[in-house]
Parts: structure tokens; C-alpha cells; sequence
């Protein structure tokens, strides 16, 4: 695997493979020394031109445990801030011999363009692009449903016969379109639920039921996930919904309609949440939300990212697929 930019290009064989070698990571998490020796010597820079706290935290715990040198960029306080380019920003790095540069950037298709540049020769990982894609968030994810699912015998499982329910700001999430990919790549049945207003315009490629209709969507597929979405009030120009006590009225995962879920059902978000906008208090922290083990599982997940990115060749076990090849 030479760079990882999104959900839709990764095939069945290379998710699984990323889950458990992310299985292989969790492992190496709960013991005493959380720490691994693959990449010594190596040079991992986060490069993040949006705000971030867990996204940016759990890829420097991950370089940190798999030993790299980590190296955090920001766009404030930086030379972005006086209006350098990706470009003559991409070219600083190489010139400090950057391995792998893990890109968060307000602009859909920015980690694409890096990857695709020649300016640095570094694995990229997309760690959020505008409104397209977030797929180690999906990952993790993925991860997250199947240990709920099958505990300690996840390792090689798929998701089929799992119905994941994605709810709120589909429009602007950059989660909920890894995860459609990513999910439905696994085998597992995904239905989309938003105001028609925060529903992109055009999903026929979407491998997805489409409802506006909260409490009927939940009556006619019963989720064994439902997965809340962040509002996201900084990507809005104008007014996408009357009021917010309308939208957690006939959106959010409120005590009533938590009481009415089947009960086994999971509840996660990717986080920030919006407490009593998207989410109640009591759903964000019942004993049915993944919230924490999402944070938790994230570190593994982008450990087995970077190991595959930068180990993944010259050292055994675990090694890569052929198929996980370069994507450039
Ligand atoms: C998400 C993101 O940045 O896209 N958050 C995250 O990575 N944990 C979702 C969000 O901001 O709502």
C-alpha cells in the first residue's frame, strides 16, 4: 500500500486486512510497553490545514508506538499562515525527508493532489479532505462494529447481516461517505437518514437506502448501529434547518427514541459531539455508545495504516497483500 486516500478504491481483501492488522495493534496497546519497534528511523509529519484534537492526537500516538519521529504541522502559526502553498509546503518536508505525511485540508481532493504531485516522494494518508472523505475515521469505525459484533473472534469476519443507520449532516460529512464505501465494501446494509436539505443532491452511485423520516426509518430497518453525525455548523452558508430544537425534535437520538431502540443496538459518533443538538447526554454516554472505544480503537487503526504505508514490505509478520499496492 503506497498511500491511503479513500474508502471507495480499497477492495474486500485489503479492508480485512487493515482491521486485522489493526487487531494485531490493539493487542500491542494493552500491554505494559504500548511500543513496537517497525518504524525506527522513519519520519511521519502531520500536516493539518483544519482544525483537529482527536484526529491529530491518535496519529501521533500511533507514529509514536510504532516508534517513528513524528513531526506536527499546523497551518496557524506556520508559514501557511503567510500564504505558502501545499506545494512549497510538500517541498519543505521532502527536503527534511519525510516518510509519510498525514494530510487533514479544507479542500476535497487535496491528499489526492499531494500523492499525485511528484513534489514529495512520501505515502499519504487522508486524514479528512473537505467534504469527500475521512477513511481512517471509517476504519475505525468498521473496527469498532465488528469487535461489538464478533469480540475476540473478529479477525478475517466481514460485516453481512449488519444494518448500519448514518443520521444528520450527511451533506457536508466527509465520515458518512468513507463509511457508505468502506461498510458496504464489508457487506453491511446502510441506510442514510437527513433533512432533504442537508442530503446531497445527486446519490445514484450510493450503495444506500435514503429516508428523511427518523422514526420511519427506524421502525422499517432496525439498526444494529446508528451512527450520529456531527451538525456541521462551520461548512454552513445559510440555513439548512428551521431551528436546532426542530432538528434534535425530528433528527437527533433523543432519551425518548433511545428508549425505543432494539437492544442490542450500538450508538457511535466520530466525534466533536453536539450534546442535545445531534445526541442527548444520556445516548453519549449509555452503555450502548462505542464513543470512547472509537477514540481508542482510532489509535490502532492508524497504526496499522502507517505500519502498512512504511513497514509493510520489509518486515514479517504481519506483510501486505499484493493487492495492497500502490494507488498512484
Ligand atoms: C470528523 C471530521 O473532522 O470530519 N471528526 C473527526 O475526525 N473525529 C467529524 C466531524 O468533525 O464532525
Amino acid at each position: 500500500m503506497r498511500h491511503l486516500l479513500s474508502t471507495r478504491d480499497l477492495d474486500l481483501a485489503d479492508a480485512i486486512r487493515l482491521l486485522d492488522v489493526a487487531e494485531d495493534m490493539a493487542t500491542v496497546s494493552t500491554r505494559e510497553v504500548k511500543k513496537l519497534p517497525a518504524l525506527r528511523g522513519k519520519t511521519v509529519v502531520n500536516l493539518f490545514f483544519e482544525n483537529s484534537t482527536r484526529t491529530r492526537i491518535s496519529f501521533e500516538a500511533a507514529a509514536k508506538r510504532l516508534s517513528a519521529d513524528v513531526i506536527n504541522f499546523s497551518a496557524s502559526g506556520s508559514s501557511v499562515a503567510k500564504g505558502e502553498s501545499l506545494k512549497d509546503t510538500a517541498q519543505t518536508l521532502a527536503a527534511m525527508g519525510a516518510d509519510a505525511v498525514v494530510l487533514r485540508h479544507p479542500s476535497s481532493g487535496a491528499p489526492q493532489s499531494l500523492a499525485d504531485s511528484g513534489w514529495i516522494d512520501a505515502g499519504v494518508i487522508n486524514a479528512g479532505d473537505g467534504t469527500h472523505e475521512h477513511p481512517t475515521q471509517a476504519l475505525l469505525d468498521a473496527f469498532t462494529i465488528r469487535r461489538r459484533m464478533h469480540g475476540a473472534a473478529s479477525r478475517g469476519t466481514n460485516l453481512s447481516g449488519v444494518a448500519v443507520t448514518i443520521v444528520g449532516d450527511i451533506l457536508h460529512s466527509r465520515v458518512a461517505r468513507s463509511n457508505v464505501w468502506l461498510l458496504t465494501t464489508l457487506g453491511a446494509q446502510v441506510t442514510l437518514v437527513a433533512p432533504p436539505t442537508l442530503m446531497p443532491v445527486n446519490m445514484t452511485a450510493w450503495p444506500v437506502e435514503v429516508e428523511y423520516d427518523l422514526d420511519r426509518s427506524l421502525l422499517r430497518t432496525p439498526p444494529s448501529v446508528l451512527m450520529m453525525l456531527r451538525v456541521q455548523a462551520e461548512r454552513m452558508s445559510g440555513d439548512f434547518f428551521p431551528n436546532t430544537r426542530e432538528y434534535s425534535r425530528r433528527w437527533g437520538l433523543d432519551d425518548e427514541r433511545l428508549g425505543r431502540l432494539p437492544e442490542d443496538t450500538i450508538v457511535m459518533h466520530p466525534g466533536p459531539m453536539n450534546r442535545g443538538l445531534e445526541i442527548s447526554a444520556a445516548a453519549a454516554d449509555s452503555a450502548r455508545s462505542t464513543v470512547r472505544e472509537q477514540v481508542t480503537n482510532g489509535v490502532s487503526v492508524r497504526m496499522a495504516a502507517l505500519y502498512l504505508l512504511l513497514a509493510g514490505e520489509r518486515l514479517s509478520p504481519p506483510t501486505p497483500t499484493s493487492r495492497m499496492r500502490a494507488t498512484t
